[in-house]
């Protein structure tokens, strides 16, 4: 999402004290003044205050929520304050970390001998046989290009009539993405590029080259992705919530794989900043369907078992995501992320994770998104504060049933060791007896 950034001074930032929540007031702070973001602080009652003052819950923009977390800020978060990003968001945001992350807790797993690394042999259309894991093949195959660029051309030569698709690592909503089905188109692409292939480009200038998931589910003859919101409350130990109200984005255009539409963004792109421009948009529906309309249409379509264990998959995909990040996650107590998933079906009913967004858009394009998105912050506040409503970071973040709302728990390893524990000291119990 585009941000505008507000830049906070190091020097300015006051120490924090808590004399305001002394006289019961708790303070917020936003970047985006979004009405659902404000109509949401002042349901509670909370007073806003600007980024300098006293604040117990800010709700910034990433670049925003780095610099007070940064040395140079010299800023300390007490008690009573909690932000919206973890300090390295992007370990899961960007797309190159994202797939070195995965591809770096795979081959720990492998080297555990754990179970869940285990692989199996994938015959290719080439005829080409090639391993890939049971469990954990979960993102298409790419590379980091230009790092990668020997080893994206082994691959490619394995099944040299795939499409593949180029994404800039430092850019959003569709911008800078396009598909190609020919090795030389990259060379020209490279070769013309303001940007050219230069093994020293910073990361901002580099490019994740995926397997284009050729084979997408289709509805009405028309591609979809799924956008899942998934509340990250704690790395270590994992705490996460997936909210029930994800929803399909459509493209306005027919599904096509011809190459003469490989350029066209309307067939293949299902970001909505893409698809609005195009003139079949109708904004009355946005190209948007409601995750529970897509499980019915499945379960009519295709059977209640699979789709079933299709959002099972898709909560494993999450799941494991987050667990391929963990390790890494500077996982400050006052932090909370709530993360945009972006998810594809393919029409054997496999989702592939596309990517995650730190800062999902929270404008609404139509009536049901407004109220989707203002369910979805008021869900977020209830889960992230305490049950009394004060912001603190001490907090065994353990939220009731009904603080959840509309989130359902995906893992808490916090709750899994108690139960663990709970269950051998019934074993010893039973021991002793
Ligand atoms: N590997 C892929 N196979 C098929 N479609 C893809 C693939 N990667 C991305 N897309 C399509 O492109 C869109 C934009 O890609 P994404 O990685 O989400 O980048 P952005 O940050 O620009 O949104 C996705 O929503 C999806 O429709
Ligand atoms: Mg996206």
């Amino acid at each position: 999402m585009a941000q505008e950034i507000k830049r906070i001074s190091p020097s300015i930032h006051r120490k924090p004290s808590p004399s305001n929540m002394e006289k019961g007031k708790v303070t917020y702070c936003t970047d985006l003044e979004k009405s659902v973001i404000i109509s949401n602080f002042e349901r509670r009652g909370w007073v806003q205050v600007g980024p300098e003052d006293e604040w117990n819950f800010y709700w910034s923009f990433t670049q925003n929520c780095r610099n007070i977390f940064s040395i140079e800020s010299g800023y300390r978060m007490n008690d009573n304050q909690m932000i919206n990003h973890f300090p390295n968001h992007y370990e899961l945001s960007r797309k190159d970390l994202l797939v070195k992350n995965i591809k770096r807790y795979r081959k720990e797993l492998e080297r555990e001998g754990n179970p869940l690394a285990e692989k199996t042999d994938l015959v290719l259309p080439s005829g080409q046989v090639v391993s890939r894991y049971l469990h954990l093949d979960f993102i298409p195959v790419t590379y980091v290009l230009p790092a990668d660029y020997n080893m994206f051309v082994e691959e490619y030569r394995k099944s040299p009539q795939s499409t593949w698709i180029m994404k800039p690592c430092g850019k959003s909503q569709g911008a800078g993405i396009f598909l190609i089905n020919k090795l030389s188109k990259l060379k020209k692409w490279s070769r013309e590029a303001k940007t050219p292939f230069h093994p020293q480009l910073s990361n901002k200038e580099s490019y994740v080259i995926s397997r284009y998931i050729d084979n997408p589910l289709l509805i009405g003859g028309k591609k979809f992705d799924l956008r899942l919101y998934v509340l990250v409350t704690s790395f270590r130990p994992l705490k996460a919530y997936l909210f029930r109200h994800g929803f399909c984005r459509f493209c306005t255009v027919k599904y096509d794989t011809s190459v003469t539409e490989l350029d066209n963004m309307y067939v293949h792109l299902t970001n909505v900043s893409v698809q609005k421009h195009g003139g079949d948009y109708n904004s009355l529906h946005g190209g948007k369907m409601s995750i529970q309309n897509f499980r019915f249409y499945l379960e009519g379509t295709r059977g209640r078992a699979v789709t079933e264990k299709l959002f099972a998959d898709m909560q494993w995909l999450i799941v494991h995501s987050l667990k391929a990040v963990a390790p890494v996650m500077a996982n400050d107590r006052h932090c909370f992320e709530c993360y945009g998933y972006d998810i594809i079906i393919d029409n054997t009913l496999k989702p592939w994770l596309v990517e995650v967004n730190a800062s999902p858009s929270l404008q609404s394009t139509t009536h049901n998104d407004r109220i989707l998105k203002y369910k979805l912050i008021d869900n977020i506040f209830s889960v992230v504060v305490p049950p009394d409503g004060i912001p603190d970071a001490r907090w065994n973040k353990i939220p009731t049933t009904e603080a959840l709302g509309d989130f359902d728990l995906l893992i808490d390893e916090d709750l899994m060791e108690k139960e663990d524990m709970n269950t051998r000291f019934c074993k010893f119990q039973r021991v002793k007896q």
